[in-house]
């Protein structure tokens, strides 16, 4: 458990190199490219300092965009930011690894990045097609690569210097067991689904013990209905603290140690975000015994990223 007095500039170390990720992120999931702008210029100015992209999103040009303007109107340094974007499934083969970083670098406008995962550990064929599929609709993988050999072009990036550390996402533990132990740089990050329904307790143990970065994407549950967020216990506590449920969901994934990821699309929410503090232990510990359990992202099992379709807010 984090004990600190304000989750709000909480940073964890990362076990290469000298960074350190604000528990506090942003993600910059969001399909319309206006938006993506107000919602990054308005988590920058509710006080979020890490910001998590992806090749995949579509819109690294729109978030860096938003990013500069930001820096430049709020007197924010790049070195107070800290900026992380994901290679594509598609890019897996070493020789594409580094052209994907040096794309992703360009659109987002910066000249190095805090943190660079492998987005899946699926490979699909290589090509610009992102979402390669047959003709029955199947997704072509690319057997012709490994995660190992993927892992050490990751590793090449960092010693060329424009890479301060790298890390997986989407991975279970059987899987990021093999490129732990063969790593030359171990992985810095893990970046997973969870919230109080997929606490994925088993990942986030083996993460503290070998200083990885547990990193919580979906922490509201994705704002999907039913869901965390209205569930009994949550809202009750809400009630209880004074907090709002996203708060809670929000203080609880800090409390247990993970960094989180989060997507306010509007000024009002990114602020109420961001306005993160610790549960009393009783509320937390009522949080640890919520039964459900759900995964609400099958990209773990396949490569291909979607919420199952549910209700949303
Ligand atoms: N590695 C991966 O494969 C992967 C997969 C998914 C996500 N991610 C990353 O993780 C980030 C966060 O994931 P996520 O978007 O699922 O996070 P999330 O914060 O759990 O869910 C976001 C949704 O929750 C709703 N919401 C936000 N703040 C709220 C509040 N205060 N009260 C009530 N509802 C609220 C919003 O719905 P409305 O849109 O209706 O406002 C928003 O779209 C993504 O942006 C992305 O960077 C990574």
């Amino acid at each position: 458990m984090i004990e600190s007095p304000d989750f709000r500039t909480t940073k964890m170390p990362l076990n290469h190199g000298a960074g350190r990720m604000p528990v506090l992120g942003f993600g910059t999931l969001i399909p319309d490219a206006a938006v993506t702008i107000s919602a990054t210029r308005a988590a920058l100015e509710a006080g979020f300092r890490h910001f998590d992209c992806a090749e995949r999103y579509r819109n690294e040009s729109e978030v860096g965009e938003a990013l500069q303007a930001g820096i430049a109107a709020g007197g924010i340094a790049r070195e107070d930011i800290f900026v992380t974007t994901k290679l594509w499934n598609t890019n897996h083969r070493p020789e594409r690894v580094e052209p994907a970083f040096e794309g992703s670098l360009k659109r987002l406008g910066l000249n190095y990045l805090d943190l660079y995962l492998i987005h899946t550990p699926f490979a699909f064929q290589p090509g610009d097609e992102q979402d390669p599929r047959d003709q029955n609709g199947n997704v072509i993988y690319d057997r012709g690569v490994t995660l190992a050999d993927t892992w050490r072009a990751m590793e090449g990036l960092v010693d060329h210097g424009k890479c301060r550390a790298i890390g997986l996402s989407d991975i279970t533990l059987d899987g990021l067991l093999p490129i732990y132990e063969s790593a030359r740089i171990k992985p810095a990050v893990v970046q997973v689904e969870s919230h109080p329904y997929l606490p994925e307790t088993e990942l986030l143990e083996f993460c503290k013990k070998n200083d990885i970065v547990f990193l919580a994407f979906a922490p509201l549950g994705h704002g999907m209905r039913p869901g965390p967020l209205e569930d009994p216990a949550i809202l009750a506590i809400a009630a209880r603290v004074g907090k709002t449920p996203a708060q809670v969901l929000l203080a609880w994934a800090v409390q247990r140690g993970t960094a989180l990821l989060t997507t306010p699309r509007t000024a009002e929410r990114a602020r109420e975000n961001f306005d993160i503090s610790a549960l009393p232990d009783d509320a937390f510990d009522e949080i640890n015994r919520i039964q459900t359990r759900q995964r609400l992202n099958d990209v773990v099992n396949t490569g291909s990223p979607g919420f199952i379709p549910r209700v949303k807010s």
